[in-house]
Order: structure tokens, then sequence, then C-alpha cells
């Protein structure tokens, strides 16, 4: 127990050492980079165990993409493929994504794509509320740092920690809403259910098409 608190302690002291830095440089230089940004927060978080799921997991799966992207794809959690690459969307899946994003030519220069949950959940279980609200500040600081203008949420997860909100997914895709004064939400099926749905892939690549038009209007 005392291990555990100690080891819990550990990862905030370095979570807070990190916005502390941050702090500093945002003082020093008027603009960031926000891929030096990014590095040092995963440096800072890369060995998390604030829940459960380090013991189980092989690699923290943070993120990838442009960290300047105008466009941030959010899913939901790593799975097997994920866990073993340390890679988002790298399965079954992440291969339907990328194929769906290319026909709207949306490119991968233009992205960045992370989780709400950074370390798989065994089995694939869908996460629960207490791995959630660990890991939420982790994404949060992820879309602080790259300052997407349209977060497009994947599935019922994302997009329903993202807009504080227990509404079904089926009901809130396909629609935009304001995060803040500078990001929109746009959420989608999440592209594992259309392995099981095929009727919900043309919804699904609509919802792409909407991303894509707001993308062009930027
Ligand atoms: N499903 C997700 O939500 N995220 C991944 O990275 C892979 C599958």
């Amino acid at each position: 127990m005392q291990d555990l608190i100690s080891e819990y302690l550990e990862v905030v002291r370095l979570f807070r050492r990190y916005l502390e830095e941050k702090r500093g440089m945002e003082k020093r230089e008027k603009k960031q980079d926000p891929q030096v940004l990014l590095e040092n927060f995963y440096q800072s978080m890369k060995n998390c165990k604030l829940c459960n799921l380090y013991k189980t997991r092989t690699n923290i799966v943070f993120g990838e993409g442009n960290p300047r992207a105008p466009l941030m794809l959010v899913g939901e959690a790593p799975g097997r493929d994920e866990d073993l690459r340390g890679k988002p969307f790298v399965g079954a899946a992440g291969q339907l994504l990328r194929e769906s994003l290319k026909k709207e030519g949306i490119s991968n220069d233009k992205i960045y794509i992370a989780n709400v949950i950074k370390c798989r959940p065994p089995g694939n279980r869908d996460p629960k509320p207490e791995e959630i609200s660990a890991c939420l500040p982790y994404l949060r600081e992820q879309i602080k740092i790259i300052n997407p203008k349209i977060i497009c949420t994947l599935g019922k997860f994302s997009t329903q920690v993202l807009l504080n909100t227990i509404q079904g997914i089926t009901r809130l895709r396909g629609k935009v809403y304001q995060l803040n004064d500078t990001t929109i939400i746009i959420p989608t099926f999440h592209p594992a259910a259309l392995i099981y749905r095929a009727p919900w892939k043309a919804t699904f690549q609509e919802d792409l098409k909407l991303v894509k038009r707001n993308l062009d209007n930027l």
C-alpha cells in the first residue's frame, strides 16, 4: 500500500514539475513549439501508474501525428495491436479509419490521433469510470498543446467525456459542437463498430465528409 502511495505521489510530482516547467517556458518565449511540449509531456507521464491498467500494459499509447494538426481524432483506448506497438489505431479498426480518411482526402499531415485511455484495458473491455478520470487530464493537456481547430471524437466514450454528456452516440454524431472559442467537436461512430455493423459505414463516411468540409473552411 505504501509503495502504491509513493508511486502515485511520484507521478503527481512529475506531472506538476512538467506543468511548472511549461509555465516557466511560456514566460520566456511567446509561442511554444507544440512538438517540444508534447515530447516533454510524454516524458513526464510515460511511467504513469495512476490506475491499475499499468499492470497489464506492454506500452503506453500516447498519441501520434502532427503536433500542429488542425484535426485531432480521439478514440477510446488501445487494443492489442496498439498496446504491442505503442501507437494508436494500427489494428483492424485503424485500417478502416485510415482508409476512410483517405477516401475524403484527409491527409496524415493534417491529423493527430490519440485516445481517452492511454493503456489497454485487458481483453478490450470498456474503460472503467476511475480509469477515465485518471487518464482524462492527459487528453486535455494534449488538446491544449495541439490546439486543434476540429476534434473528431470516435465513438461513445470520447464523445461523452469531451461533450460532458450521457447521451448516446447515435444521437450525438454527425453534428458540430463548440468545445471552446477555438475548437469544434464533430462526433462519429467508433471505426471498430463498423466492422460488425456494416450499414453504419456510409454514415461514418458522411460524418467524415462533414469533418472535411469544416477543414476546408478553416
Ligand atoms: N480503438 C481505439 O479506440 N483506439 C485505438 O487506438 C485502437 C482501437
